[in-house]
C-alpha cells in the first residue's frame, strides 16, 4: 500500500529558517518611510518592530538559526503531516497524484503560529510588554494571542469588522488565550475614527486594521506592532513549511511538478515555495502558482508599484503588486485574502516570471472545499480552498491528457470556525462577489509619487 501520510520525526524538524534574500534574481527595492519617502532607516522601523526582526528583514545570510525556545514551542505541532489525497484522486478519476501539507494541526488551526511564536519571542527579548496587531479572518489574531500567552506578553487585536461579525468564535478563541479583541474600524484610534466618519458602515479591511494597530503601537510605550504576513521576516519564519515539504517528498522519492498555495499577503505561499525557488532557478521543471480570490486579484490584476501598506499611510511604503491602499475588497468569507497589496518578495518573483498567479471566484472555491471535505474529510479554511480549487482543476486536466503529474497544494488551515460560510453556501445563499475595476482605478490613482 502506498503511504497516505508522510510524517517526519520531531528530530527532523528544521533547525534553521531559509532566507531567500541572497538568492533573489535581483535585489529588493527598499521599504520607504511614509513621512520622508526615503528608504526607511532601522531606527524609524524600531519604533514599532524589535531590532532582531528588522535585521532579519535585510539579512543576506542564507540560513538563520531558530532559537531553542522557539523550536521547543514549534515541537508542540511540528513537523506537520503531508498527505496523499487518495480519496480525492479517486473521486476525480485522475491519473495525477495529489499531495497536500496540512498546517491546520497547529493549536490555532493554521500556519500563522510559525511566525507568531518567533515574533513574540523577539519582542519579549527586546523588553516589549504588549503587541498590537490586526487580523482578517481571525487566524493571525488567534496565532498571536496563543504565542503572546505562551511568552507572557499582552496582546491587542484589531479584527476586521466583517470577520468579527461573521466569526464570533474566533474572537472568543483569542479572548480565551487572554487577548483584547476590538472590531475595526474602531473609535479607539484616530485612524479608525476618521474611517468611521467617512463611512459609518465601513466593513473593515486588512489595510484599515493595520492602520489602527500601527497607531496603537507607535503611540504607546512598551508596545510593538506585529504583522502576520507580507514582510520578509514573516515569510522567512514560514519557510519551515517548505523545508519540511522538501524532506517529505525526498522520503517518498518524489518531487512536485506544480505547487499551489493561496495568497493573501503571501506568507504561507512564500513559506512553502521559497525553498523550491532555487531549484526552479537552477532549471528544475516546476510550476509555482499563487492562487487568489477574483474579488481581490492583487497579483493577477494589480500594478507593480510602490504603495502604502495600510489605508491611513502610517506603515512603511513597499514595492509590491497592489490594487491601491484605499481599495476595499468585497467582504468574501476568505477574510485572510482581502489585502490590497502583497509580499514584496512574492511580488518580485512574480514580476520576474518565477511565480505564476491565478484567481477564482468565491462559489467555485466553496465547491472545491465541499468536494475536499467529502473525500478527504478535513473541512478546509475558505482561504486554503483557493489552492484546492486550483489543484482539482489541474487534476481534472490530467484526466483528459492522461498526465501522471505530482500536484501539491498547501492546506494552510482548517475551516471549523467558518461553518457559517459553509452553511450559507450549502443553502444557496452565498453569492459571487464582483470585482470593481472602477474602484481599483480610483484606488490606484492615489498611489504615492516616488
Ligand atoms: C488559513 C489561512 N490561509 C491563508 C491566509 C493568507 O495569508 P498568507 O497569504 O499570509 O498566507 C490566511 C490569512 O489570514 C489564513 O487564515
Amino acid at each position: 500500500m502506498e503511504e497516505t501520510k508522510i510524517i517526519l520525526d520531531e528530530k527532523e524538524m528544521p533547525r534553521q529558517w531559509y532566507n531567500i534574500n541572497p538568492d533573489l534574481p535581483k535585489p529588493m527595492d527598499p521599504y520607504l518611510s511614509p513621512q520622508t519617502m526615503k528608504p526607511a532607516t532601522p531606527d524609524e522601523l524600531n519604533v514599532i518592530f524589535p531590532m532582531d526582526l528588522i535585521l532579519q528583514e535585510v539579512s543576506q545570510d542564507r540560513y538563520i538559526d531558530i532559537p531553542d525556545e522557539i523550536l521547543e514551542i514549534y515541537s508542540m505541532y511540528r513537523p506537520t503531516p503531508m498527505f496523499r489525497a487518495k480519496r480525492l484522486e479517486k473521486a476525480l478519476g485522475t491519473p495525477a497524484k495529489i499531495y497536500y501539507k496540512y498546517e491546520g494541526v497547529s493549536p490555532a488551526g493554521s500556519h500563522k503560529p510559525n511566525t507568531a511564536i518567533a515574533q513574540a519571542y523577539y519582542n519579549k527579548k527586546a523588553g516589549i510588554k504588549r503587541i498590537a496587531t490586526e487580523t482578517g479572518a481571525g487566524q493571525w489574531g488567534s496565532a498571536l494571542a496563543m504565542a503572546c500567552n505562551l511568552m507572557g506578553l499582552e496582546c491587542t487585536v484589531y479584527m476586521v469588522k466583517s470577520s468579527y461579525d461573521q466569526k464570533p468564535y474566533r474572537h472568543i478563541m483569542m479572548e480565551t488565550w487572554g487577548a483584547n479583541v476590538i472590531p475595526s474600524p474602531s473609535n479607539q484610534t484616530h485612524a479608525g475614527q476618521q474611517m468611521l466618519a467617512e463611512n459609518p458602515g465601513h466593513p473593515g479591511s486588512l489595510g484599515a486594521a493595520i492602520s489602527e494597530a500601527v497607531e496603537d503601537a507607535a503611540t504607546h510605550e512598551g508596545t510593538n506592532y506585529s504583522l502576520g504576513s507580507v514582510l520578509g521576516h514573516v515569510l522567512m519564519h514560514q519557510t519551515v513549511i517548505g523545508l519540511e515539504t522538501k524532506k517529505q517528498f525526498e522520503k517518498i522519492n518524489e518531487y512536485p511538478d506544480v505547487m499551489y498555495g493561496c495568497v493573501g499577503g503571501g506568507s504561507s505561499f512564500g513559506g512553502v515555495a521559497f525553498p523550491f525557488v532555487v531549484d526552479k532557478m537552477n532549471g528544475k521543471d516546476l510550476q509555482l502558482v499563487a492562487v487568489e480570490p477574483s474579488s481581490c486579484p492583487t497579483l493577477t490584476k494589480g500594478v507593480y508599484a510602490y504603495d502604502y501598506g495600510d489605508t491611513a499611510k502610517t506603515a512603511p511604503i513597499a514595492k509590491m503588486y497592489t490594487l491601491g491602499h484605499d481599495f476595499v475588497p468585497a467582504p468574501i468569507h476568505a477574510g485572510g485574502l482581502r489585502y490590497h497589496g502583497d509580499s514584496p518578495l512574492v511580488s518580485l518573483l512574480h514580476h520576474e516570471g518565477i511565480i505564476d498567479a491565478i484567481s477564482y471566484k468565491q462559489l467555485s472555491v466553496f465547491d472545491a472545499a465541499l468536494q475536499f471535505a467529502r473525500t478527504e474529510s478535513i473541512i478546509p479554511a475558505p482561504e486554503s480552498a483557493h489552492a484546492i480549487r486550483a489543484a482539482i482543476d489541474d487534476a481534472l486536466k490530467c484526466k483528459e491528457t492522461g498526465e501522471e503529474k505530482n500536484i501539491f497544494f498547501l492546506l494552510t488551515g482548517h475551516g471549523y470556525f467558518d461553518l457559517g460560510a459553509y452553511e450559507q453556501y450549502m443553502s444557496g445563499k452565498l453569492e459571487d462577489d464582483e470585482y470593481s475595476e472602477r474602484a481599483e482605478e480610483e484606488a490606484l490613482a492615489k498611489l504615492p509619487q516616488v
